[in-house]
């Protein structure tokens, strides 16, 4: 693979094309984000996200990684603590100063549009690249696919973590309780149209902090990939660490919780 090239650090105000970053609500949340994840990430972060992550990127150590929609770096400060070399791009500003406060020398920051990294990264290249639940926020997708592609070495992984797009659509999927089976279902109302929906960045707080999120199908996903020049190689199906409440509903309420995915992953390979 060719020398890589590092890109340069940029301002608040974007990167090389000077536009503003895209707005995102994720920055009016970033003190609540970084102190529940801290250095080393949430309960989902540290004992399910991270490891699928690990695994799927299987990068070797001195591999450049980048660490796309980055938030305040919680998969780019592990890399590097792996011997990796690591850029974050996130287009919110304080996520950004977090992640830059805690930097080793292997980690880079950048404020940018997911949409346009070439805006950003100046022609520099990577080995491998993750975008971690960061894909349902984004609309379009494609030129994040796009632009990753031209910045990862053919052959280089993409590891994407998403919500799982057919089991948890915003506002159309929810567990509910057969009384006369004693089970606990998964209920979904719709699932192959595409939805712009707004939800809470942080359940049970005020509306002022919501986000969109956008839902598309599966089939959008693997479509998408083949068309910027991805070939998917891996999956895995993650299930969300809550376990039951305690209760008669216990064991009932653990048999869906391993048995309903709540994340998806998806491993693809840079075609040449
Ligand atoms: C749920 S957070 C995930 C952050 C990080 N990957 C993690 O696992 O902690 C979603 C992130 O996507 C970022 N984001 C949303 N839209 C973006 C865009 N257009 N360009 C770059 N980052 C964006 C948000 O700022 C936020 O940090």
């Amino acid at each position: 693979m060719a020398k890589h090239r590092q890109p340069r650090s940029n301002s608040a105000s974007g990167g090389k094309s000077g536009k503003p970053a895209a707005a995102t609500a994720w920055e009016g949340q970033a003190a609540w984000y970084d102190e529940r994840h801290g250095a080393g990430g949430d309960r989902l972060h540290s004992e399910v996200v991270l490891p699928a992550v690990l695994r799927q990127l299987a990068a070797a150590p001195g591999d450049r990684i980048l660490d796309c929609c980055c938030g305040q770096g919680v998969l780019a400060r592990l890399l590097a603590s792996q011997g990796n070399s690591v850029v974050g791009v996130d287009a919110a500003p304080a996520l950004i100063a977090s992640a830059k406060e805690r930097a080793g020398p292997a980690e880079q920051y950048l404020l940018g549009d997911a949409r346009d990294l070439a805006a950003v990264l100046d022609g520099s290249s990577f080995n491998h690249a993750a975008v971690v639940l960061a894909l349902q926020d984004l609309d379009p997708i494609e030129p994040v696919l796009a632009g990753i592609a031209q910045h990862v070495a053919p052959g280089g992984r993409l590891v994407l973590v998403m919500t799982h797009p057919a089991f948890r659509i915003p506002k159309q999927a929810r567990f509910g309780w057969d009384e006369q089976r004693s089970i606990q279902y998964r209920r979904i109302d719709g699932y192959l149209q595409p939805r712009s929906v707004p939800i809470s960045t942080r359940p049970g707080q005020d509306a002022e902090l919501a986000s969109t999120s956008f839902h598309r199908p599966l089939s959008h996903y693997l479509n998408a990939l083949g068309a910027e020049g991805w070939g998917v190689v891996a999956c895995e199906e993650l299930c969300s660490p809550k376990r039951g409440s305690a209760g008669r509903k216990q064991e009932a309420e653990e048999r869906a919780a391993r048995e309903f995915p709540m994340f998806l992953v998806l491993t693809a390979q840079r075609l040449g």
